[in-house]
């Protein structure tokens, strides 16, 4: 039997209809707007289009989103720069640099120059330091995303074998920590994978969850997934065929138990989290005001 599609564009639009009615109530009880300011350096033409739909995404939902554009011959104290007024903007409740940046900046540097209140990536070392604790300020939005396609698709964690195949800053590393906390969407037994593992075949096929961020096109295959585990894909790699993910996905669905597709899996869920921190830093800011 073909596995369940778990739809990641239908849930993210469940959700952002969620968060508008939130943003509408906040507005009409505070008086403030939630804003995200969007920083991008260069011209990178993927950048470009994951920036231009996280602006879609804040207008339609109520959320006021300001573009600042950088050239690529930017140097790193002119980001700074940049981002510090930001961080003493009280109009702006969340500052998002889009990555990667060009190669004289310092990717780390710069994350962590975006104030921990603001930091609705989570890549902050503070508020990555608050997730392994599990006392998390925002959750990554890809993992926080994943965790709640799990939660909402009623696919339990607790107890199960994860196997994440990635070990990233931005997936595979906070994924693993999500789903190894205490509670709802955690409580896994986790194992990480990378291109230094050997035989990850053998890992795979122990996964009741499989979760495969490398960026690599169809790298896992049928052989590789145990009957009626739940596959995430997270991968996006543009090919002749079109975008596709990491898994093969048409051979992969008739194993699987569940599997997100690519695209319409994970990506409109990160985008959509992105939102939900957004507004989770106003709420923060108008709180904190009122001490
Ligand atoms: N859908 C979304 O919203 C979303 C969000 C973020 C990323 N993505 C996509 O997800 C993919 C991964 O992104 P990322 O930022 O996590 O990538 P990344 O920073 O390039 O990391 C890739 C990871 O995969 C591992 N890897 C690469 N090839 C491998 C192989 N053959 N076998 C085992 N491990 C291998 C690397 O291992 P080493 O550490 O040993 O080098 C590394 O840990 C990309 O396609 C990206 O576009 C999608």
């Amino acid at each position: 039997m073909s596995a369940q599609i778990l739809d990641g564009k239908a849930l993210a639009e469940q959700i952002r209809s969620e968060i508008k009615e939130q943003v509408a109530a906040f507005v009409a009880e505070t008086g403030l707007t939630p804003c995200l300011a969007v920083i991008l350096v260069g011209n990178n033409a993927a950048s470009e289009v994951y920036v231009r739909n996280k602006q879609v995404a804040c207008e339609k939902i109520g959320i006021k989103s300001e573009m600042y554009r950088l050239p690529e011959t930017t140097s790193e104290r002119e980001l700074l720069t940049q981002i510090d007024m930001l961080n003493r903007n009280d109009a702006v409740h969340g500052i998002l640099v889009q990555l990667p940046l060009p190669k004289q900046m310092n990717e780390q540097n710069i994350l962590d120059a975006i104030i921990p209140e603001k930091d609705v990536d989570a890549f902050h070392s503070d508020n990555v330091g608050r997730i392994s604790q599990g006392r998390p300020r925002f959750l990554p939005c890809t993992p926080y995303g994943i965790q709640e396609l799990l939660i909402r698709n009623h696919i339990a964690t607790a107890g199960k074998h994860a196997v994440i195949i990635g070990r990233s800053n931005i997936v595979g590393k906070p994924m693993a920590l999500l789903l190894v906390q205490k509670g709802c969407g955690g409580d896994a037994t986790v194992t990480i994978c990378h291109s230094r593992t050997p035989d990850i075949a053998a890992m795979t096929r122990q996964a009741d969850i499989l979760i495969v961020a490398i960026g690599q096109a169809k790298f896992v295959t049928a052989d590789m997934v145990k009957p009626g585990a739940t596959v995430i894909d997270v991968g996006m790699n543009r090919t002749e065929e079109g975008l596709v993910g990491d898994v093969d996905f048409s051979a992969v669905k008739e194993i699987a138990g569940a599997i997100t597709p690519v695209p319409g899996g994970v990506g409109p869920l990160t985008v959509t989290m992105l939102l939900l921190n957004t507004l989770t830093a106003a709420k923060n800011f108008k709180n904190c005001r009122q001490l």
